[in-house]
């Protein structure tokens, strides 16, 4: 018999309204066309105590939780994540597709909110075990443009109108954040690839899944 090859984590990185979710769907349609079975997840989230502990997270006041609470909550929904959905779909030989990931809590709690960042590493390490990325994708968009994006979506009546916790941050926030992503991605260039997204959804899905081709898939 032969053995299962293990599946391959993706993730996707970036600041608020940067089109994470819609480039998801646009990588997994390539990837399932090409035969590798993908199951796209979310954090926080995914699972379903993820999913409990997300509502905690995304909605309410800015200043609901102090930085250091709110990364202990995102790892929380991060163990709870890999050992139910992420492990056991790649033992299986899936691949996953994470829209968000540990760098976002590098990114929002560390860079954004101020937490040192080599506590957040060691959070994040607490959390996944040895579980690493094999690719990430960091999106990256202007803030001000991400903003009014988010921003249109929440008017349109998807459930990010209540999910607007940190979109409510000041813009300085989003700037940090900015920064914060591109300084990851700088710092692990074997793992991550920083995509403009100032283009059509059509030109990024490219790029996305070529890139994704290349480092994944070609022998
Ligand atoms: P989403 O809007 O991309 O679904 O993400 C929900 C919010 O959670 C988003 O504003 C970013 C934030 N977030 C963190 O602050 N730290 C984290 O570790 C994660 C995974 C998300």
């Amino acid at each position: 018999m032969s053995e299962i090859r293990r599946g391959k984590l993706i993730t996707l990185e970036g600041g608020e309204g940067v089109g994470k979710s819609t480039q998801s769907k646009r990588l997994a349609e390539f990837l399932e066309d090409r035969g590798i079975t993908v199951l796209r997840t979310r954090e926080p989230g995914g699972s379903e105590g993820g999913e409990q502990i997300r509502r905690l997270l995304v909605e309410g006041a800015p200043g609901r939780w102090t930085p250091l609470s709110e990364a202990f909550l995102y790892a929380a929904a991060r163990a709870d994540h890999v050992a139910h959905l992420i492990e056991p779909a790649l033992a299986e030989g899936r691949w996953v597709i994470s829209d968000r990931f540990t760098d976002s809590t590098l990114a929002y709690q560390g860079f954004g909110l101020g937490l040192p960042l080599d506590a957040v590493a060691q959070i994040n390490a607490l959390a996944v075990g040895e579980l690493k990325p094999d690719l990430t994708f960091i999106l990256d968009l202007p803030v001000g443009d991400g903003l009014a994006r988010a921003r249109a979506r929440a008017h349109d009546g998807h459930e990010s109108a209540r999910e607007d916790r940190y979109e409510r941050m000041d813009e300085s926030f989003h700037q940090r954040l900015r920064e914060g992503f591109l300084t990851i991605a700088r710092n692990a260039p074997e793992r991550c690839v920083v995509i403009d997204t100032a283009r059509t959804v059509d030109q990024v899905a490219r790029v996305i899944s070529v890139t994704a081709a290349e480092r994944l898939i070609a022998p």
